[in-house]
């Protein structure tokens, strides 16, 4: 596993998180760029482990972003409201039944995304159509944060651009000289459909499409990008004019189901030169250019 930079690692857990493999995905990453992007940045852990400083990163889920930005502002102000609230499931389903818009200060939003995070089942996050929150609780005796690492990740913060909003709309500022890489919800594979409610809108094959074309127009404008998904007919396809590295992925397929070991793909619109074992693999995948 990959050492943060700093020591900084995400302060949540996060379905798709890809902690575990960013010692795969860093190396296939141009190292000469002036800013990072990352529209679906999630937990953070690939933000987290790079090098880049200069960074812009967004996500979809507005309590995500909230508690990005609370952590920048104020990571102690977040951390006494934490260190209020007890690991009870009463507490747990009273936090629960409101809605995060309800809060008054983003502070205590970010903290009850935290406690939520720690405390329900498997680090879920799980909302219905009306955004609330509706994952059981976990009975897990977990600490909320680490006070260092939430100190470090603010530090850190403060010198990113942070925006909530869909990938589409973050990258108005994107140049030659920069570099996007895209996570999003992966396409559903062998016939389980993927855990795909980060957000009350599911993202589902349109939305695909949608991220090839945008990738399709920032290479036309000689952008460099890489985006991770599942290795399947469907995504292949889209991808078929740019090139693909196979990556040992560690998936959680389902609520049911415990993780388990398969090959993901990481398409890029440069050729990937690492001394892993992945470029053996990537020449067979090479797809048509
Ligand atoms: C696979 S996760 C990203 C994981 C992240 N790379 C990490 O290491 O934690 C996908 C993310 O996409 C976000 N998302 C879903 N639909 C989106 C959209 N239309 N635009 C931007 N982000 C979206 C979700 O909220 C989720 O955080």
């Amino acid at each position: 596993m990959v050492r943060f930079k700093n020591n900084i690692g995400p302060f949540i857990k996060w379905v798709g998180g890809k902690q575990s493999i960013a010692d795969q995905l860093l190396p296939c990453f141009p190292q000469d760029f002036k800013c990072l992007y990352e529209p679906f940045v999630g937990g953070g852990s690939i933000f987290m482990a790079s090098k880049w400083e200069n960074a812009v990163i967004s996500d979809m889920n507005s309590w995500l972003i909230d508690t990005y930005k609370a952590i920048r502002d104020d990571g102690e102000q977040v951390a006494d409201l934490l260190d209020n609230m007890p690991n009870e499931k009463n507490f747990f389903l009273e936090r629960r039944s409101k809605h995060p818009d309800d809060y008054p200060t983003h502070f205590e939003r970010a903290a009850t995304f935290i406690y939520l995070n720690k405390t329900c089942f498997r680090g879920l996050f799980r909302v219905n159509k009306k955004g609330f929150f509706n994952v059981p609780y976990g009975e897990y005796n977990r600490r909320y944060y680490d006070p260092g690492n939430l100190k470090r990740v603010g530090d850190t913060l403060s010198k990113v651009e942070i925006i909530q909003g869909d990938f589409e709309l973050c990258l108005a500022g994107v140049s030659q000289d920069d570099f996007v890489y895209f996570d999003p919800p992966y396409y559903k594979l062998g016939g389980h459909s993927d855990f795909n409610r980060y957000t009350p809108d599911q993202f589902k094959e349109a939305e695909h499409l949608r991220l090839a074309a945008l990738c399709h127009e920032l290479d036309q404008r000689n952008i460099r990008w890489a985006v991770s998904n599942s290795d399947t007919p469907f995504t292949r396809e889209l991808f078929k004019n740019y090139y693909a590295t196979s990556i040992r992925g560690r998936r959680e397929i389902n609520l049911n189901s415990k993780s388990r070991n398969v090959r993901e793909l990481l398409f890029t619109n440069y050729e990937v030169l690492t001394e892993t074992d992945n470029s053996l693999e990537q020449q067979e995948l090479l797809l048509a250019r």
